[in-house]
């Protein structure tokens, strides 16, 4: 029998990882099938027993269902337990439910490999410290960064994630502040908000970005969002949330299969079709 995976959200119509994962096993030789899988919002649990019973090997979760993932995985990945959200899952063949978060690897690949920009050494500015800002404080701890400054509206959130990756980076690597005390260039600055949502954006003031600054809004649409507008105007690279997206897919792929796709071909397909 082909090996099969889904990607399970509410609502999930919407979703590009069945075309991405069908691309990398189509350029991998992988025989799998992978499909949308729409649980219902007080059912995520029954659903993932279903795909279990069926024999799934995996699953992508997606909104609004990767909390309750990560508390109903039997076992966590270090990266998954301290973002506090699961993106993929895992079913062995011994009933063990894995969980993982490929979001924060995914970001960094995009960063690093797609825009050429090594984090090592550099001056990121983390903006948000919600569920999408807390997935990514450790992938980036691991490129060595010289510091991460994670601006929030409210400011005892990015103080509680300061305290919760403490024990994860050097001293003072890791701080907190608020949008009105930014007052100098980041050599990376992410948005993390949900703000682009709503067509808005956090109130980062212009200083923060420079002729030399990677701005990238998680988020991604058809037109840039009104963050990569502003950091535009003020000198700044950007990019939006699109590499993100295949790149967790890929470290999805690679984490069932065991074979790392390639991601270019698949990015250019899937923002031509936007
Ligand atoms: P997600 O899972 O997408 O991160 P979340 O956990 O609800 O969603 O977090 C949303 C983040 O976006 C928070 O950091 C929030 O700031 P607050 O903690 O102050 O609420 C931030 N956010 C949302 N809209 C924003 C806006 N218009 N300006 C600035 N920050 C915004």
């Amino acid at each position: 029998m082909t090996d099969q995976y889904c990607v399970i959200g509410n609502p999930i119509a919407h979703s590009k990882s069945p075309e991405i994962h069908a691309a990398y096993a189509a350029a991998t030789g992988q025989a799998i099938r992978y499909e949308r899988c729409l649980a219902p919002l007080d059912g995520f649990a029954e659903t993932v027993r279903s795909l279990v019973a069926q024999g799934y090997r995996g699953a992508n979760v997606t909104v609004p269902f990767k909390l309750e993932a990560a508390s109903l995985a039997t076992r966590l990945e270090e990266r998954a337990r301290l973002a506090g959200a699961v993106n993929t899952l895992v079913f062995q063949p011994d009933g063990t439910i894995v969980g993982d978060n490929t979001d924060g690897p995914g970001l960094v690949a995009d960063i690093v490999r797609n825009a050429g920009v090594p984090l090592a050494g550099k001056r990121v500015l983390l903006l948000g410290a919600g569920g999408a800002a807390r997935g990514v404080v450790l992938p980036f701890l691991q490129q060595g960064p010289a510091a991460i400054v994670i601006a929030n509206r409210t400011r005892a959130t990015a103080d509680a994630l300061v305290a919760q990756f403490a024990g994860h980076a050097r001293p003072g690597q890791v701080s907190a502040c608020g949008f009105d005390e930014i007052d100098a260039a980041f050599d990376v600055v992410v948005n993390a908000t949900s703000a682009s949502l709503s067509a808005a954006m956090p109130p980062v003031p212009a200083c923060a970005f420079g002729e030399g600054t990677l701005a990238l809004d998680m988020m991604y649409g058809k037109a840039p969002s009104p963050f990569m507008a502003f950091a535009a105007r003020h000198g700044a690279r950007t990019r939006d949330g699109l590499g993100m997206l295949v790149e967790q897919a890929a470290e999805a792929f690679a984490i069932w299969r065991g074979v790392r796709p390639a991601t270019g071909a698949v990015l250019d397909a899937i923002r031509n079709a936007l």
